[in-house]
């Protein structure tokens, strides 16, 4: 939930926190602040509210030369989000800063004992017990990493934190458990962050640590050992392959506008080399399990949060067409405390964009320890779901820093599209001449998106121009068009602020046709398939209530024309299944222009963050 950045080198510290936090903000961003060593002594600024103020606080300072810091920008989870409460928190004498994400479950026993050893604490979280117990272990050792090593020992819950301590200004010390960390290798100098893209301005090269993990980072050389074991440790580097521009907005006005615009590229890219046209064949040799394995499969567990669900609840539909296997979509959330009934002929596919959605993480594990396989669909290289899973479907949709997610979304499908496919071919329930048309469909989509994409927004705009005061919205579709539905209310509600319900078109009868008035716009996905007949008798009810009917559906649907008040228009597709990879995009860009229209901060929603890495 919060963004922790680091330096060990030799440029100027200050600059390249502020520039790392700026990257990592999505990530949380109710206070923040930095510290450095210079000349011996710790210094530190911070400051609640958004980084701009704490850029300002620093202001000259930035100039200062100093070649080690530390920052961090939070998303509040223990105590308000005050100057007080903002990291890096010290110890007593002022000497060392930690910047923290994750919960410490046992900070309060552990502050009370500290307390009793005359330990003060200014602050009312729970990062702050990290740097008096550091302070603690420095009393009987003068080597920071063993300081941090011992003082962990007593920790219980997630962290991903950094440390530097004023008498040991050629070190950095870093650990992990449950919660994201990455360093970067630069040349005679190392960083650490808690995501990818605070790195890319300075290098690709980066190395995960894993859960459990302690790292000391000098300017030229990363040290990495087990927490438990304490053995050292050698990992292999990965070399990300999004340069910086592709995590700033390339001239969008916020970065989800520029993700939505990104989705051609993002399904292109998901499905490039994961097909043979010709054969009819899925290639996804990074599925970790056998064909026969695939076969065997009883069950379907697809287990996410969020938008990431709604992914899951539309492959659904295909999972069951084309591969015959019955699948559940889970709420992580819930399943993580439900008495599962789980046996190893059961794949589970947890859905996240980020891989470090707690909830997801948390019921991964508990479907690994009940004997399921685990493939993952995730956008995000070497996160933790990804590396506790058998095997990993990447999406390849680049990095998301939209609160609100879009392209990652549509990426999902793709990957999820393909799973589907593969399955039934293995199993026999669908042939290469099947998967050849299916191919053909999916590939017909970037285009079409990229033809379409500035009149949706356009028509999004007219729309939001139009309905941007109103205090309730209905979004209604059937069958594949269901979850699209239940995904365009998620994306009005959480960027504009508007309440607004998804529903499936045939339940409007069982209860909520009486919110239907004058007042009531009713956006209805109206695509020409096997419901549609049905679709359009919910148009006619909530007409008869003088609802307003939005429709999205056909160009060339006379018919829905007559009938709305207001249409986005569709290309009629070749084939209804790829429909809500086209439906999900004027929704998005409803929610968008709606919450410019209302001065609404789009990239960081209020209450919200990017990555929900606590419970
Ligand atoms: C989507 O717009 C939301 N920001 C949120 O629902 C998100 O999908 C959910 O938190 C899951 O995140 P994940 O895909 O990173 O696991």
């Amino acid at each position: 939930m919060c963004g922790i950045v680091g330096y060990i080198g030799f440029r100027h510290a200050i600059p390249i926190l502020l520039d790392g936090l700026r990257r990592l903000e999505y990530r949380g961003y109710d206070s923040a602040g930095v510290a450095w060593i210079k000349d011996g002594h710790l210094n530190v600024i911070k400051s609640s509210g958004k980084l701009t103020i704490l850029d300002k606080k620093i202001g000259e300072k930035r100039e200062i030369l100093t070649t080690i810091g530390l920052g961090h920008t939070r998303w509040a989870t223990h105590g308000a989000p005050t100057e007080k409460n903002a990291h890096p928190h010290l110890d007593c004498r002022r000497k060392l800063a930690v910047v923290h994400n994750g919960i410490i479950e046992n900070y309060t026993d552990l502050r009370d004992i500290l307390r009793e050893e005359g330990h003060i604490f200014v602050s009312e979280t729970d990062t702050e017990v990290l740097a008096h117990l550091i302070e603690r272990e420095l009393k009987t050792t003068s080597d920071l990493f063993e300081a941090v090593k011992a003082a962990l020992k007593y920790v219980k819950g997630a962290f991903a934190l950094g440390v530097i301590w004023e008498k040991d200004p050629d070190h950095i010390v870093v650990a992990r458990r449950h919660s994201p960390l990455v360093l970067g290798l630069g040349n005679n100098e190392n960083f650490l962050a808690s995501d990818i893209p605070a790195l890319l301005p300075f290098t690709q090269e980066v190395l995960f640590l894993e859960d459990d993990e302690i790292a000391l980072l000098s300017r030229d050389n990363i040290k990495i050992s087990n927490l438990i074991t304490e053995k050292e440790i050698s990992r292999e580097t990965k070399i990300i392959d999004w340069d910086a521009s592709m995590a700033e907005k390339a001239g969008y006005k916020h970065f989800m506008l520029k993700e939505i615009y990104e989705q051609p590229q993002g399904i292109e890219n998901t499905y490039i080399g994961r097909f043979s046209t010709e054969k009819g064949e899925i290639i996804l040799p990074e599925l970790g399990l056998s064909e026969k394995e695939l076969s065997n499969l009883s069950r379907i567990i697809l287990l996410a949060c969020g938008t990431s669900w709604h992914a899951g609840l539309v492959a659904k539909y295909w999972f069951e067409k084309w591969a015959k296997i019955p699948v559940e979509v889970e709420l992580a959330s819930e399943f993580r405390y439900r008495s599962l009934i789980i046996d190893p002929s059961i794949l589970t596919i947890p859905i996240s964009q980020s891989g470090e959605t707690a909830d997801t993480l948390a019921g991964l594990r508990l479907a690994k320890e009940l004997g399921s396989k685990v493939i993952s669909i995730c956008n995000v290289v070497g996160s933790t779901i990804t590396r506790e899973s058998d095997g990993t479907i990447y999406t390849h949709a680049g990095p998301e820093i939209g609160v609100a997610s879009t392209k990652a979304f549509t990426s999902q499908l793709t990957a999820l599209y393909l799973l589907a496919l593969k399955i039934g071919l293995v199993k026999g329930i669908i042939d290469n001449s099947f998967v050849k048309d299916k191919i053909k469909a999916l590939t017909w989509l970037p285009n079409v998106i990229k033809e379409n994409l500035d009149s949706w927004q356009k028509d999004a705009k007219e729309l939001a121009v139009k309905f941007h005061k109103k205090l309730d919205f209905l979004f209604l579709g059937r069958n594949l068009q269901f979850p699209i539905a239940l995904e365009g209310a998620l994306k009005l509600k959480e960027i504009s602020y508007i309440h607004a319900e998804g529903y499936a078109a045939g339940e409007m009868k069982h209860g909520p046709i009486a919110l239907i008035d004058e007042d009531m716009p009713v956006v209805a996905l109206a695509p020409k398939d096997h419901v549609y007949e049905k679709l359009i008798s919910n148009i006619e009810e909530v007409k008869s209530r003088r609802g307003i009917v939005i429709s999205v559906g056909e160009e060339s649907d006379k018919n829905l024309l007559e009938l709305s008040d207001e249409i986005i228009t569709m290309p009629s597709s070749p084939d209804p299944d790829v429909n809500p990879f086209l439906y999900v995009i004027p929704l998005q860009l409803l929610a968008y222009e709606m919450a410019v229209i209302r001065g609404c901060d789009v990239d960081q929603p209020r209450n919200l963050a990017k990555s929900v890495t606590v419970e």
